[in-house]
């Protein structure tokens, strides 16, 4: 039997490889699989948690569109649409937020980063974002979720609000339980600068990440650029938990190479950064440097990634609102 898969990316600009690895990748293979079906979301009523300029909003909305398609999902199969366009997404996020539970999210580890030490001062959509992720998987009955390891939390969170509405209101199996997609290994891509932090959209420096819009020479200098350390590389993949840059290095290498990192490590062992940094370079080079110029080409052609906007928003605006139709049926509205 096929998946019902749904994912969300926000629209907040510099998608890099973390996101291709942790996630797109992914979304691809899934689409790729005719027994699925897909939905691939925009969204942008997340992204507006933290303050964005609205011109550059508009703009990194088709963005994303193009990375997608540029990555290999094809908006034949799947469903590709922005999130503000279908109500149902607020509208079950406020009857959801009724069924969640405040020491629930309380617990949410990205909220704790992401407000970081002045939490007064965090808007209360970046507290309540969770639950409408929620919404965004439960209004399409989605049975896998394909994300990176950071959103593990916001899945479970999710979980337990279907149960808990399904129990409330005794409708069982009404919403889907749904489960997590995460890759086993190099659900975490880290930062090109600090082998310990996440490789981030909102991380100042540049030189931290490879962007999916970076060209050949960019992401020659960059992979140039990042950390290593003093050592050659080790013949034992228990050496790496010691050496935080090297084991992201190694895989990133093993990821897009579609290779595990023990055969990568064993592929290197003993050569010294600058000989592996080269072979790095050139599958980063192979994979993303077609993406970028795709990206690039894609953004310029407003009309077409918009039309691809529309007609997504009308195959999900149809799923959509009639679960949420339902939804206020069952609360006694
Ligand atoms: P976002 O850009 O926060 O909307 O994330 C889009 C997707 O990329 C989510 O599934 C994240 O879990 C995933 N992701 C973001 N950063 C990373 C990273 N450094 N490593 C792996 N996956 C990531
Ligand atoms: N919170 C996710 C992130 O930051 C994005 C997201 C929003 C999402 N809604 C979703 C992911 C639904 C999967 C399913 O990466």
């Amino acid at each position: 039997m096929g998946k019902k898969i749904f994912s969300g990316v926000q629209p907040t600009g510099n998608l890099h490889l973390g996101n291709y690895l942790g996630a797109i990748k992914n979304f691809v293979e899934l689409n790729n699989d005719n027994k699925n079906e897909c939905i691939f979301c925009v969204v942008d009523l997340h992204a507006i948690t933290s303050k964005q300029d609205p011109k550059v909003l508009r703009d990194n909305i088709r963005e994303t569109v193009a990375t997608f398609l540029a990555s290999g999902i094809d908006p034949q199969k799947s469903i590709i649409f922005n999130q503000s366009t279908v109500p149902a997404h607020s509208e079950a996020a406020w009857i959801l937020s009724c069924i969640a539970r405040m020491g629930w999210i309380n617990r949410m580890t990205q909220f704790k980063e992401k407000a970081g030490k002045d939490k007064e001062k965090a808007s209360v959509g970046l507290y309540s974002y969770p639950i409408l992720m929620a919404a965004d998987i439960l209004l399409y009955d989605a049975s896998h979720v394909p994300v990176g390891e950071d959103q593990k939390q916001h899945l479970e969170l999710c979980r337990d609000i279907a149960q808990k509405f399904n129990n409330d209101f005794d409708v069982k199996d009404f919403l889907k339980v749904p489960e997590p997609l995460i890759q086993k290994e190099f659900s975490r891509i880290m930062s090109l600068k600090d082998g310990t932090k996440k490789m981030s959209k909102s991380e100042i420096s540049d030189l931290s990440r490879i962007n999916l819009t970076d060209d050949k020479d960019i992401i020659i200098s960059k992979i140039k650029k990042a950390k290593t350390d003093p050592l050659s590389l080790p013949s034992d993949v228990k050496e790496l938990n010691e050496r935080p840059e090297a084991k992201n290095l190694l895989g990133i290498y093993s990821s897009l190479t579609n290779s595990t990192l023990e055969k990568t490590v064993k592929d290197f062992k003993g050569k010294n950064f600058s000989e592996f940094k080269e072979n790095l370079t050139q599958v980063l080079v192979e994979k993303i440097d077609p993406m970028s110029k795709e990206i690039k080409k894609l953004v310029n052609d407003k009309g077409f990634l918009d039309k691809i906007l529309i007609e997504g928003h009308k195959k999900a605006n149809d799923i959509a609102s009639i679960k949420v139709k339902k939804m206020h049926e069952i609360v006694g509205f």
